[in-house]
């Protein structure tokens, strides 16, 4: 089997349920079960706690609120914002007020139902447009400025302008948040933990603990999913579990119930963005102004980040030679919004998407020629707003193949026929590309770590720094270390994430967990190879090898050999013990940073990304006009993954990504009360998609033959930039509802169109072709 074609390594896991996860997990006897007392306010004051009661419960071991912390009441990543237990005040329904650990469910629920918090309730900020009025900021606003976007909108032909708001979404992975925590001797804590992150999980237990790092040990096997939202609110139930563990001097576990967790945790951030667009009358981009606002939720978190991602997407794959993007993020009493898929990426990209949709609407032509139109050029128009060139641009081989392929003008055709000949179902398709720019974008975190271990059989050991969530690294991680060692994939084992094996580690994110980790095993097997050819050179001598210096030699096949005599080999095994009878190291560290990357945030120019990802679909839908209910009849799927790492993995990326995209643009819709209380927090109120949603016909295809440079066997990350192909179907649903009124007028249009915002668009078109014969 070639190494790129392994299947992934936790597939029999999987359906046989014997992956282990940390609920999986039991440390021995002793072992406590834990709650988390979470406020039912979005904003008050405390104005007294009472555990007595709930602790003279039979069988609680520990009850902490914030004051029994031993270190700092902290556990903001990136700003200092957030406590880890409430303190005085509380700033959302679900944060965090007291911890309870028991022997048993029962007595820590009964516990929880005695603890008495009393709560003065304060105004609270609920909306996105309330937090704008009061102006809100989490931070200073941000900018992008090229051009003369002002200028150029003066002058421009055509203008559009208007508002879209994109809405919140829920991770769902299916693990729910979870921590098994293990005290050790002296100050030492272990946590079993199911985040993205384990060195700064390693860094936030060891801050609420009060202890040194080298402490704290966190080890990550798997998650049952993440999609962003373990990259920092992982910590907080490790923190929680780790609080209790010292406290109790027990192991503690906490697993939380699926409705806390959707109560408890952030979300994709909603968005509320103003823009104005200028054109010309084929359909020309000349300037385009647009304000990002975000609700952040209750602390920072990455909202900063995730801000700048969406303003560095907000052009997406489009030339726009006089453009202004605002930034804002504002502070709201709801959890702190993070990480999700994208990363920002699509609540920009929504904008632009849905602004060209509405050009070509008013100037009755097809979108995707419109899109074409404006696509970044090759050699010139090849400039993006922060100054970054846009180098080996995929997009327009994308599009000619993706046209073809989906028959496209056909399909158009057609559908144009089917809509004249049917009143109550319209039929609506569209064509969208993704231009994804891949690096974290705070410089610093482009860098991983390795350690790859030889022992005396000639099996192979490889840690690195990344996580695996469901995404296949681990599985790419061993066809890289199989491919680079010449050692095959059954002799090769990728353990698990360790801070005590590979320290300092950034979250495995921002899809680069391959790109850095990759490289890092890579670096560590060429430290290894480098020790190893000595030996291997005296070795082939000894078989009869002739000067093996000049034919270099070759680790493939399970063995060490030269180029001029293959059929003269030592096995990899019997070179190991050769080198270990040596006194050869057979431990290395591996190390890799992405070069060339810096952006200013001063003057909002840089080059912030290694290499983009391109992808393209095409999506039709057919909505039924009486209930606004609509389906997803075919998408076509054309994605740019350079030479793949692993093409089922990557098909099965940009599968998932996509579906998850089109949950987020069409059924997910996160609704509170009036006093900031989560009303969506279970499956049934709260709807992601499922295998009745992926579409009836199917075609997801990897672009061939357009390896990448400077990457780890050519290959580019697909973790997110799939999520944002939906827009195609997202845009279907539009023009399906535009066909209503022969599309002669402007749907009513946001995200998610659920068939809610569906029925009440057509409802609209339906009153103005009433009054217009
Ligand atoms: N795929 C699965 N099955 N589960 C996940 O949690 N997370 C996504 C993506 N694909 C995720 C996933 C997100 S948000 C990111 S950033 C990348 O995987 C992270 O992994 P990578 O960098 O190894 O691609
Ligand atoms: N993606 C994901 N996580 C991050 C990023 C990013 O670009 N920057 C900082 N954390
Ligand atoms: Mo992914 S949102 O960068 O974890």
């Amino acid at each position: 089997m070639k190494s790129h074609d392994l299947k992934h390594n936790s597939a029999t896991g999987h359906v046989t349920g014997r992956s282990v996860y940390v609920n999986d997990m039991e440390s021995g006897p002793g072992q406590l079960v834990a709650r988390v007392v979470y406020s039912k306010h979005a904003h008050a004051r405390i104005t007294d706690i009472d555990v007595a009661k709930a602790a003279g419960v039979p069988g609680i071991a520990a009850i902490i609120t914030a004051k029994d912390i031993p270190g700092k009441n902290q556990m903001g990543p990136v700003v200092h914002d957030e406590p880890c237990l409430a303190e005085g005040e509380v700033s959302f329904a679900g944060q965090a007020v007291v911890l309870i650990a028991a022997e048993n469910e029962e007595a820590a629920l009964e516990a929880e139902r005695l603890v008495r918090i009393e709560y003065l309730p304060l105004d609270a900020v609920l909306t996105l447009r309330d937090a704008i009025a009061k102006n809100a900021l989490i931070a200073p606003p941000r900018y992008i400025l090229s051009g003369d976007a002002a200028g150029a909108m003066e002058k421009a032909p055509l203008k559009l302008e208007g508002i879209l708001e994109t809405g919140a979404q829920e991770h769902w992975y299916l693990e729910t948040q979870s921590a098994l925590a293990v005290p050790g001797e002296g100050r030492e804590m272990t946590v079993y933990a199911s985040s993205q992150n384990p060195s700064e999980t390693q860094a936030i237990v060891a801050e609420v603990l009060g202890i040194p790092r080298n402490e704290v040990e966190v080890e990550v096997r798997r998650m049952g999913g993440a999609f962003g939202g373990k990259e920092t609110q992982a910590n907080h139930v490790a923190a929680w579990a780790a609080l209790l563990a010292n406290a109790a001097g027990r192991p503690v576990k906490i697993h939380l119930f699926r409705d806390d967790d959707q109560i408890m945790t952030g979300k994709r951030h909603r968005f509320l963005s103003e823009y104005r667009i200028g054109f010309d009358e084929e359909g020309r981009i000349l300037a385009y102004e647009v304000e990002l606002n975000s609700d952040a939720g209750a602390a920072t978190d990455l909202s900063l980040a995730i801000l700048e991602r969406a303003m560095f997407h907000a052009e997406n794959g489009y030339y726009i030679p006089n453009i202004s993007i605002t930034g804002r993020a504002y502070r709201t009493n709801l959890p702190s919004n993070t990480a999700f898929r994208g990363f920002g990426g699509p609540q920009g990209m929504a904008v632009i998407e849905n602004a060209i949709d509405r050009i070509a609407r008013l100037l009755k032509k097809d979108a995707a020629g419109i899109r074409k139109l404006n696509f970044y050029g090759i050699d010139e128009r090849n400039q993006a707003p922060y100054g970054e060139l846009i180098l080996n641009n995929r997009l327009h081989v994308i599009y000619e193949r993706l046209l073809i392929s989906s028959k496209y003008e056909e399909r158009r055709a057609e559908i144009d026929i089917f809509n004249g000949r049917h009143r109550w179902k319209k039929r609506g398709l569209a064509l969208t590309p993704v231009k994804f720019g891949i690096s974290f974008t705070t410089a610093f975190l482009n860098q991983a770590g390795a350690l790859v271990n030889i022992y005396k059989d000639g099996t192979i050991q490889v840690n690195h720094g990344g996580t695996e969530m469901g995404q296949g690294l681990h599985t790419k991680i061993l066809g890289i270390a199989a491919a680079e060692s010449g050692v095959s994939a059954r002799h090769i084992k990728v353990s698990s994430t360790n801070t005590s094996k590979v320290p300092n580690t950034s979250a495995t994110a921002a899809s680069s967990g391959s790109d850095l980790n990759g490289m890092a095993v890579k670096n560590a097997i060429e430290t290894l190879k480098a020790r190893l050819k000595p030996v291997a050179c005296a070795e082939l001598m000894k078989a009869g090898a002739k000067d093996p210096h000049h034919g270099g030699i070759v680790f493939a096949e399970d063995a060490v050999f030269t180029a001029d005599e293959p059929e003269i080999r030592i096995s990899f095994p019997k070179l190991v013990m050769a080198a270990y009878l040596a006194q050869v190291s057979l431990s290395a560290t591996g190390f890799y940073k992405t070069p060339g990357i810096h952006f200013n945030r001063e003057t909002g120019r840089g080059n912030p990304f290694y290499y983009y990802a391109y992808g393209m679909a095409v999506s039709e839908v057919e909505t039924d006009m009486l209930t606004g209910m609509y389906r997803l009849l075919r998408s076509d799927i054309l994605h740019d993954v350079g030479d793949s790492l692993n093409e089922q993995i990557d098909l099965g990326q940009i599968e998932g990504g996509f579906i998850q995209g089109v949950g987020w643009c069409t059924t997910e819709e996160i609704k509170w009360d009036d006093k900031g209380r989560l009303l969506s927090h279970s499956p049934d109120t709260y709807k992601i998609p499922t295998a009745g949603d992926i579409p009836e016909v199917f075609n997801v295809e990897l672009l061939r033959d357009y390896p990448n440079t400077g990457t780890i066997r050519k290959s580019k990350a697909v973790g997110e930039p799939p999520f944002m192909l939906a827009f195609s179907v997202w845009l279907a649903i539009k023009d399906a509802i535009s066909a209503a009124g022969d599309h002669r007028f402007e749907p009513l249009f946001s995200l998610p169109a659920t068939a809610e915002v569906v029925l009440l668009s057509l409802e609209e078109i339906r009153k103005k072709t009433e009054n217009i014969p």
